[in-house]
């Protein structure tokens, strides 16, 4: 074979490479590689992800935490319990804090622990606020326990999907709001089997989850809004310590309950101990060596 085939025949297998490598860690930033690419690519990327992301705090808030209040008021929830699953920086817990009418509580979880040391930093001082370092599967909350559940521009990085955002609603009390993203832009044609059109996704939400109340909002150029609500009725959790809502990871049935100077957490069956980084971070995802697997069962109720 003469030398310039050879040159050519190696740049076209370079510039597939390059592409390939392209499409996996940049343009679909590691999800279908796994969990573990996904944390690690966030870890490297988050000292630069809110210069990029450049939120605007004014629209956060009119666009964001003013729609979620207003629901909840409608609700007479004044001081609610959040959760925000992929909570990265902390923005949404930060704009929250931010208002001068939100009493409750928001703990915020993610997968990468890079991503919520710059969460802390901009938390810090919030006395409302806990952060997790665990993944969507298996949370480590206790069934019907949130008033609110939110998950942002996140869900379409997570390994299962379906069975993730199944896990948002067992954590959500009978009667709570569901506010998840859907990614829509040009971007989410060329993600098959991450994304879903909003109309299927709420007829999922509907069908599968039994959610009700299943509204969509546009909201940025490339994610559309989704508001649900779970079945049933209840009341609102408040804004009650976490020891009181956080489900032991390793035997799924005792609280973990914090040491005085909250430097580490063990459980009060087990007896396990978590370590809380520096920053406050909860570290409970060392605790596998894997994924966390689903319980096959319905946790046991919560210890009151
Ligand atoms: C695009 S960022 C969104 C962060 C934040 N919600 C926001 O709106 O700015 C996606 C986040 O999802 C997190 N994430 C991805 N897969 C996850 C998983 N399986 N469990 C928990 N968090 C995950 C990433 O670490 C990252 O922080």
């Amino acid at each position: 074979m003469n030398q310039v085939v050879i040159i050519f025949l190696i740049a076209i297998g370079l510039a597939l490479l390059g592409g390939i490598l392209w499409y996996l860690l940049w343009l679909t930033e590691g999800m279908y590689l796994g969990w573990r690419v996904v944390a690690l690519l966030y870890d490297l990327y988050a000292g630069r992800y809110d210069r990029a992301k450049r939120y605007d705090h004014v629209y956060e808030t009119f666009c964001l935490a003013r729609p979620i209040l207003s629901r909840l008021r409608q609700d007479s929830v004044t001081a609610p319990l959040v959760l925000d699953v992929a909570t990265g920086t902390g923005r949404l817990p930060h704009v929250l804090l931010e208002q001068d009418d939100f009493h409750g509580r928001v703990i915020g979880l993610d997968i990468s622990r890079q991503m919520l040391f710059h969460a802390a930093v901009k938390l810090f001082g919030h006395a409302r606020c806990h952060l997790i370092w665990h993944t969507v599967a298996a949370l480590p909350f206790f069934d019907d326990t949130f008033d609110l559940v939110t998950c942002l521009e996140a869900w379409e990085f997570f390994p299962h999907a379906r069975e993730d955002l199944r896990e948002l609603a067992r954590v959500l009390r009978p009667g709570g709001i569901m506010l998840i993203s859907n990614r829509t832009g040009p971007d989410s044609r060329v993600m098959p089997g991450k994304t879903l059109d909003t109309a299927s996704l709420q007829r999922w939400l509907t069908d599968e989850l039994g959610l009700i109340e299943v509204t969509c909002a546009r909201w940025q150029v490339d994610y559309d809004l989704i508001w649900a609500r779970k079945t049933g009725a209840s009341l609102p959790s408040g804004p009650r310590p976490l020891a009181e809502n956080l489900r032991c990871p390793a035997c799924e049935d005792g609280n973990l309950v914090p040491s005085a100077d909250e430097t580490a957490w063990a459980c009060t069956t087990c007896g396990q101990r978590v370590s809380t980084g520096e920053d406050g971070v909860i570290e409970l995802l060392p605790l596998y060596g894997r994924q966390p697997q689903r319980a096959s069962a319905p946790s046991s109720a919560r210890s009151e």
